[in-house]
């Protein structure tokens, strides 16, 4: 696997391969790589002749009280992983290559509509973060296939409504959430759970599953969260948001939608824990 950090070593090898007449998949990740982000190349490489990573802790998508200095840093064992994993190419840029002139003055790129509420309300400037440095991504990367895990379900609509928006010619792959035995969603952010908080985090997805289950029969959406919520917080979970929301829209369900998605961010201890799980209703 080729390691570049700089712009123009990406773009030679990216145009040769381009002249080949090869296809390229990216998969975008901050590092601190698990089976999730795996999996992601593992779908990439199904779908695309030549692999390209990025590991870049994007410092726009980091709020004020966010501390990104603390975020794992784990460069050697994720190159080994992604080795492995038979990526070809990893792009490791420092901020000063994504953002030569300083975040302030630095153009963006906003998402309206699905940026708007849970992690996007939350994490004011979050979304904004995220599609800028994954529109400079695509640029620098021209992948005809992007891989995104869907665990981040909002990020995963964020992205395809860019890419719809601003007609950039790309394939957008959402790949399903790995987990642990436990049912917890597998994050980099899992790192900041002691034995007994990672003991007590797997009530998150229990819980949003007994809610999938019953809004199969009952539409009483507002009243079935808020009984989520209480079982959440009742194992010692602190939750920031759980809603019932169509899948595509993210605008709060209604009785008609069929195809619903349930989004959930719950404190648990130091970390912050998010999750969903899109449901079909069949009746
Ligand atoms: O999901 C992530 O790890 C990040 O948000 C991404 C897509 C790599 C952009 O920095």
């Amino acid at each position: 696997m080729q390691v570049v950090s700089d712009i123009q070593s990406l773009r030679t090898q990216i145009k040769a391969w381009q002249q080949q007449g090869l296809t390229i998949g990216f998969v975008p990740t901050m590092g601190n790589l698990h089976q999730g982000h795996l999996s992601l190349v593992t779908e990439a490489k199904k779908r695309a002749d030549k692999i390209v990573a990025s590991i870049f802790v994007n410092p726009m998508q980091f709020g004020a009280g966010e501390d990104i200095d603390n975020y794992p840093r784990t460069m050697a064992a994720d190159q080994a992983k992604l080795i492995e994993q038979g990526c070809e190419l990893l792009f490791t840029p420092t901020p000063d290559v994504i953002y030569p002139k300083g975040l302030d003055k630095q153009s963006f790129v906003e998402v309206l509509q699905v940026s708007d509420g849970y992690c996007g309300e939350s994490r004011p400037g979050h979304f904004r973060g995220v599609a800028t440095v994954v529109c400079k991504l695509f640029n620098l990367v021209q992948p005809d296939v992007a891989c995104f895990g869907l665990k981040d379900y909002q990020q995963v609509q964020v992205i395809q409504t860019m890419v719809e928006d601003l007609n950039m010619p790309i394939d957008i792959v959402p790949v399903a959430t790995k987990r642990e035995d436990s049912g917890l969603a597998m994050s980099s952010r899992n790192g900041y759970l002691t034995a007994e908080e990672k003991a007590a985090a797997p009530v998150l997805y229990q819980s949003m599953q007994w809610l999938a289950e019953q809004i199969q029969h009952n539409d009483d959406f507002i009243g079935l969260a808020k009984q989520a919520e209480a079982k959440i917080n009742a194992a010692g979970l602190q939750v920031d948001y759980l809603n019932i929301v169509h899948a595509r829209t993210l605008q709060p369900a209604s009785d008609d939608d069929k195809a619903l998605v349930i989004l959930a961010a719950a404190y648990c201890g130091k970390a912050r824990l998010i999750d969903n799980l899109q449901v079909t209703i069949n009746q």
